[in-house]
């Protein structure tokens, strides 16, 4: 909780210091790069940094976590940190490295704003930074201490036992822990970290659902390769898997985070209806959800909704019809922009909800573009879906909660 002295000045501040924060992170992050080039060489995407995302992704989480702070002192906001903390841990960010992330963002706050920042006021926000960072180092170490490793200590070799090309840009590879040990599960809907050495020497990292079952011995991502329009480039890491990851080669990969899973709630005592909605290559966490609810004999009503390009592009569309197939009250509805013959049951254009049951007390999953995952929440809190029980996933930095 923010003390009282510090809250009247950070709502005072709050106006000017939110105005100013794309120039601050833009500032923080060159300085930071600047003292530590191997941050942005081999932990940040240098991607999202090229084209501003993740500048977008902070700047919107501390101003949302001070507004949090002033208009619930008594709450924190645990749903926008436990997204954090999971991402941070899939990366392995340590204790230490916030006492570096401070040093750079609070000389960025005193050179964009000058003389405004007065001791008061730059007292004022140092609180409300070490009460974020404590609360998302709180949560980190209980993430790393879950998985039974050190702070930090998230990576281990894996063997490319198997590569499947699922579409002409999506491929699922196969891994299997290098060591022989066991594959550690997961929760139906996380993700792993991925960290691949690029041509430059650049060890860059980025996240893939966990696309099997939680259970296998083995672990599937399926990655679809990102083809740049220009100006933009290709995507860096999904490009190198597919050009040059193949069968027996290794990937170092993390252990796995994310906090869109199925909660105990849903799988207890048979749950609430269950609605699973994707776009893409959004369908890989709904996979592994579909993979844990059939390997559980699950009965309650699972709807299942997909939107794609065409049914050439839908990447696992045929695990995710048998899947959803083999639970005694599942449906799937899949939508196409471009429908092919030969698939009766497909529907055209763009996800649309009108016709299709949601059973009261639905609790909905997405993942997709943000287009599709705002038009999908719009439509079920139509027909009567509590806010609360839709969750989401956003493959890149969570733009969602900044513009929200
Ligand atoms: C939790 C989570 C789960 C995910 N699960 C999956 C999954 O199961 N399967 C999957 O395929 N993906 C998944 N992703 C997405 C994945 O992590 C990567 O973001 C994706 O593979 C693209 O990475 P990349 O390195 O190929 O592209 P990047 O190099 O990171 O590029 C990303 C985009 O930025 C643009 N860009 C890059 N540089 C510039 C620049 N200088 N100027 C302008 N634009 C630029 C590129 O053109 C591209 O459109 C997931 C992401 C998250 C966060
Ligand atoms: C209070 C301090 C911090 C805040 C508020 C913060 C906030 C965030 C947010 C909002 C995201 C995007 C999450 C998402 O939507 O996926 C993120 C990602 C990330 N954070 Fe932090 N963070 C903090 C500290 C740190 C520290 C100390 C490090 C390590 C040096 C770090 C490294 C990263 C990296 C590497 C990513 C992923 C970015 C990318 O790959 O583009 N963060 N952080």
């Amino acid at each position: 909780m923010l003390s009282e002295k510090s809250a009247a000045t950070v709502r005072a501040t709050l106006p000017a210091v939110g105005a100013a924060l794309p120039a601050v992170t833009e500032r923080f992050y060159a300085g930071l790069f600047a003292a530590h080039p191997e941050l942005l060489r081999d932990l940040f995407n240098r991607g999202n940094q090229a084209a501003g995302f993740q500048r977008q992704a902070l700047a919107g989480s501390i101003a949302a976590f001070a507004t949090h702070l002033l208009d619930h002192p008594d709450e924190r906001p645990d749903v926008m940190l436990g997204r954090v903390a999971h991402k941070h841990a899939s990366l392995g960010v340590t204790a230490e490295q916030y006492e570096v992330v401070h040093e750079h963002l609070f000389a960025a706050i005193a050179e964009v704003l000058g003389e405004a920042v007065t001791p008061e006021v730059a007292a004022a926000w140092d609180e409300v930074y070490w009460l974020m960072a404590n609360a998302l180092i709180a949560i980190e170490s209980r993430l790393y201490a879950a998985r039974g490793v050190a702070a930090g200590d998230v990576w281990r070799e894996w063997t490319v036992e198997g590569r499947t090309e699922e579409t002409a840009d999506a491929a699922t590879f196969r891994l299997r822990p290098a060591d022989g040990a066991p594959a550690p599960g997961f929760r139906p809907g996380q993700y792993v970290s991925v960290q691949v050495e690029l041509p430059d020497g650049a060890r860059q990292i980025r996240q893939y659902s966990l696309s099997g079952a939680p259970g296998s011995a083995t672990r599937s991502i399926t990655v679809k390769r990102v083809r740049g329009e220009a100006p933009s480039p290709d995507g860096e890491v999904s490009l190198h898997l597919h050009a040059r990851v193949r069968e027996g080669d290794r990937l170092r990969v993390s252990a796995p985070y994310g906090d869109l899973v199925l909660d105990a709630s849903v799988l207890d005592g048979g749950g609430a209806p269950l609605l699973l909605a994707s776009a893409g290559i959004g369908c890989t966490p709904m996979l592994s959800m579909l993979e844990h609810l059939a390997g559980a004999g699950h009965r309650a009503p699972v709807t299942v909704v997909h939107g794609d390009r065409s049914p050439a592009d839908h990447a696992l569309r045929a695990d995710h019809a048998a899947l959803t197939a083999k639970l005694p009250d599942g449906t799937a509805h899949f939508w196409y922009e471009r429908p092919e013959p030969g698939h009766p049951g497909d529907r055209t254009g763009l996800v649309d909800l009108a016709s299709v049951a949601v059973p009261s007390g639905t609790r909905a999953y997405l993942c997709g573009p943000l287009p599709f995952m705002r038009s999908v929440r719009t439509q079920l809190l139509g027909k009567g879906v509590a806010a609360a029980d839709i969750h989401y996933e956003v493959f890149g930095p969570d733009l969602w909660l900044a513009h929200d």
